[in-house]
């Protein structure tokens, strides 16, 4: 046991008075740290009382000029980072394959890389996906994740009433941008949902959404439309397939089950599905999901201005700001931080572009067999594989960040679409020997936008004619009317 000698008296008081003290004094910091961290952000004050459904972000912006200008950010379209950014990227451009990949599809029109939400409007109405003369005409639910005009037109009419609708019928109602509606309560300021899809698809699983807490709303508010959906037939009534699960397999089988396709495409005739933007999903696979990190953590982070603390409403690539998205939370220098992000995003695009190859060479090569006389027979396997393989690929390309919010699951998911793709090819190969059609099938040159867009059957400069037509006549009356309907009418400038 302990020789220690026995203490005198008072140095044990001594120690015991010190101890106090220093007792005290941590108590005294600590509270003080606290204070701080509730010390929360920019306390506001509602000037102005908001109406239920007010869409017009100019009208709130009058009770919160910070959060308002900083939203007005979002029209930038000047960054540019690696592989994201906000100024405009012509995907089909860069990455001509997949034209062949939506053949038959609107996608292969026109395909742009994302950018701010005060853009939105114009973006919608500018691409050649929307209106074109030859095809069936939209439906309105692709207004759904565009306007904040959005929960107000279903509250008027009704959702199933606003869903079962035309595109181009409608487009007079919808003028404002995303923005203050769609993710704020106007009486409290709390965070909001505001689209039934997202409540929906959580009641089916059995979740309550007013459960889940705070930090869950900063990524929900988010996932009212950076997820992937499809618009169940009849009513076009849009709905988020995630009853099996959150995955690219799940979504699969639940697909699969209900028999549902997108198009069928028109080398191949596989029966296809399009992704949309699984950003929530493929994100919730991540570390930083995993760590309770939440969207609005590194897309909208903390901004101060004369001695106000807020939230910053520029919502872009963090890689704009690092310091306030990312140096929070991580000690790494700039530098380490843009390299991490960049190098994870290299890693999917390497994998992606073989899925590209992969499929695009497939779709030509079923073609190959149809035309030499192929059965429906032969192809139905060599169609389910193409199917999969390009849902897989798609859940990860269509996903915005390149990847980088969850690299692992990425690069699994594309690796399951390069199999897929390199399987359908065996198949449709043996179908084709079968045949007696010399192998291998001559790729045609897609090698630019152009090329492909001919090769498929595309004449993109009538539907250039018919968008401007649409632009100065039909578009020039919606913004008439909704100025008689609302007082104002703010222009988003038109970016190039
Ligand atoms: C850990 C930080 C972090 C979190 C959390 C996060 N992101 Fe990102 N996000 C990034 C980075 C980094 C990029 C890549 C930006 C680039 O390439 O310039 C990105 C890219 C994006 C982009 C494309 C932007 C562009 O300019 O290319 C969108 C859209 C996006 N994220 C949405 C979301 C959504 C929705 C969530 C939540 C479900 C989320 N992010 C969560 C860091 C994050
Ligand atoms: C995409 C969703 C989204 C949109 C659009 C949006 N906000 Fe926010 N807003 C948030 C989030 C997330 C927070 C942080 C809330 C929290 O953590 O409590 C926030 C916080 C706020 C706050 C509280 C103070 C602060 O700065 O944190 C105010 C006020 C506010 N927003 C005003 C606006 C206004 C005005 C607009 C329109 C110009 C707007 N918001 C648009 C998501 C959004
Ligand atoms: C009402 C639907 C909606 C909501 C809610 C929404 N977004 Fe978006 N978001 C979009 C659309 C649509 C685009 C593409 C706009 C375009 O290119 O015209 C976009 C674009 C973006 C971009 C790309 C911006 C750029 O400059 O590259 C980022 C980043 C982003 N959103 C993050 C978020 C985050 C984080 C949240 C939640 C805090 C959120 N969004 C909430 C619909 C929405
Ligand atoms: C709110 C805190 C927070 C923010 C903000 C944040 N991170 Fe993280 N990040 C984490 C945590 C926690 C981990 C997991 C590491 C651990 O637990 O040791 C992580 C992990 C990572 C990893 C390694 C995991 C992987 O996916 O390979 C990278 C890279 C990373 N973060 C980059 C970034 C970048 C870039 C940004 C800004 C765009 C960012 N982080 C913003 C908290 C954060």
């Amino acid at each position: 046991m302990s020789e220690q000698p026995k203490r005198k008296h008072w140095v044990n008081w001594a120690l015991f008075g010190a101890t106090v003290i220093v007792v005290f004094l941590v108590g005294i910091f600590t509270a003080q740290i606290m204070e701080r961290r509730a010390e929360k952000v920019a306390r506001f004050q509602i000037i102005n009382e908001l109406p239920e459904y007010e869409p017009r972000n100019e009208v709130w912006g009058e009770n919160f000029p910070r959060q308002w200008e900083s939203y007005r950010g979002t029209l930038d379209t000047n960054f540019r980072s690696a592989h994201g950014g906000s100024s405009k990227i012509d995907y089909l451009e860069e990455f001509p394959e997949l034209v062949i990949l939506w053949a038959g599809y609107a996608f292969s029109k026109d395909y742009n890389q994302g950018q701010g939400h005060a853009n939105a409007i114009n973006n919608i109405r500018k691409t050649l996906r929307t209106g074109g003369a030859e095809d069936a005409p939209l439906p309105s639910t692709c207004w759904t994740c565009k306007s904040t005009d959005v929960p107000r037109v279903m509250a008027e009419i009704g959702v199933k009433e606003y869903y079962d609708n035309k595109w181009v019928k409608v487009g007079q109602e919808f003028v404002n941008p995303i923005g203050c509606q769609d993710c704020h309560d106007p009486k409290t300021m709390s965070l909001r949902i505001t689209r039934p899809a997202l409540i929906e698809a959580f009641e089916r699983q059995g979740n309550d959404i007013k459960e889940f807490s705070h930090q869950d709303m900063r990524s929900l508010v988010c996932a009212q439309c950076h997820v992937e959906y499809y618009f169940k037939k009849p009513g076009n009534y849009l709905t988020f397939p995630w009853d099996k699960g959150f995955s690219a397999d799940d979504m699969e089988a639940y697909f699969d089950e209900i028999e549902f396709s997108d198009w069928t495409h028109k080398l191949s005739r596989a029966p296809m599905l399009k992704a949309q933007h699984p950003d929530y999903e493929l994100f919730m696979t991540g570390v930083h999901a995993e760590r309770g990190v939440s969207c609005s953590d590194c897309h909208m982070p903390y901004k101060m201005e004369g001695g106000v603390k807020f939230t910053d409403h520029h919502l872009s690539s963090p890689l704009r700001n690092v310091a306030a998205s990312c140096q929070v939370c991580h000690r790494e220098s700039e530098a380490q931080l843009i390299k991490d992000v960049t190098s994870r995003q290299d890693k999917v695009l390497e994998l992606r572009r073989l899925a590209e190859k992969s499929l695009a060479a497939a779709h030509i090569e079923a073609k190959a067999a149809w035309d030499a006389g192929a059965t429906e027979t032969q192809m139905a396997p060599v169609l389910k594989l193409i199917r999969h393989a390009q849902w897989r690929w798609d859940w990860v390309a269509a996903a915005n960040g390149v990847g980088f919010h969850s690299p692992v699951e990425a690069l699994r998911v594309l690796g399951t679409s390069i199999q897929k793709a390199e399987q359908a090819r065996a198949q449709n190969a043996l179908v084709l020997v079968k045949l007696g059609v010399q192998l291998p099938i001559p790729m045609p040159d897609i090698s630019t936008k152009e090329l492909a867009q001919k090769y498929i059957g595309l004449d993109i400069d009538a539907l250039k004619k018919d968008k401007i037509k649409l632009l100065e006549t039909v578009v020039k009356e919606w913004d008439k009317q909704a100025l008689k309907r609302q007082g104002t009418l703010i222009d988003y400038k038109l970016n190039k």
